[in-house]
């Protein structure tokens, strides 16, 4: 009997490590990517391009729908294209970052995204034999039903530490503070559409505070290998 293939659903905060980690479990397992705020991301940077107001929502949510979106789904270099442009570097911009809760709380955007994400991980899943979606309402919302769920979490100061060397290239009080402005405020927004801090039943936290990288990619590969061992 052939393999089902298998979908990994990975949740959590800026700064679990949630991006980084579910892209080496896709590459340890050899299967498909999905990295759902880069969708959010793309939106808001076609948005921007355009000059449609964020507030509007009905003019956010036709451009959802109208959204000329190519996404890669090899973990090694998982491109995002909007209309044959490539944008993986300007959606990590600070402009999208702090555009994108707009974005991400317009309530039919997220039925449009939600939509098209349950197609893509049947396709990536099916394709690649099986595929890791991560997003802040992945384990909860849009696949419910995948085999495995997890939800990496970590400390507010594990996280802002990470996030600030990733933004600042340091992780020194005054690069953490400038980081918390930016990050907490965002989760803060966030949480009002997407509840992503607590897991859901059936879902397996991962708490990556006194991990490192390598072992908070295994601590998810343990979680992989364990299933069908619950009852
Ligand atoms: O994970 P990220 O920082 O790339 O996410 C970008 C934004 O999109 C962030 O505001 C959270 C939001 N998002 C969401 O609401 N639902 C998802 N499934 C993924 C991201």
């Amino acid at each position: 009997i052939p393999a089902e293939p298998l979908v990994i659903a990975i949740d959590g905060p800026s700064g679990s490590g949630k991006s980084s980690v579910s892209r080496a479990v896709a590459r340890s397992l050899g299967v498909g990517y999905l990295d759902t705020g880069a969708m959010y991301r793309a939106l808001t940077w076609w948005c921007l391009e355009r000059g449609i107001d964020l507030t509007d929502q009905d003019a956010v949510a036709r451009a959802s729908r109208e959204l000329p979106l190519e996404l890669g789904t090899d973990p090694a270099s998982p491109g995002v294209t909007v209309d044959g442009t490539a944008i993986d570097t300007a959606i990590r911009e600070s402009r999208i970052s702090e555009a994108v809760s707009h974005v991400a709380t317009n309530l039919q955007v997220r039925a449009d995204m939600q939509h098209r994400q349950r197609a893509l991980i049947a396709r990536i899943a099916l394709a690649q034999g099986g595929v890791v979606a991560e997003g802040r309402d992945i384990t909860t919302v849009v696949a419910p039903d995948a085999e495995v769920r997890v939800l990496l979490t970590a400390s507010e100061e594990a996280r802002l530490a990470r996030r600030s060397k990733e933004l600042h290239g340091d992780a020194g009080a005054a690069a953490v503070e400038a980081t918390r402005a930016q990050v907490v405020h965002r989760d803060a927004r966030d949480s009002t559409v997407s509840q992503f801090i607590v897991a859901a039943d059936g879902v397996t936290t991962v708490d990556t505070s006194d991990l490192d990288f390598e072992q908070s990619v295994e601590a998810v590969l343990a979680v992989v290998a364990a299933r069908g061992e619950r009852v």
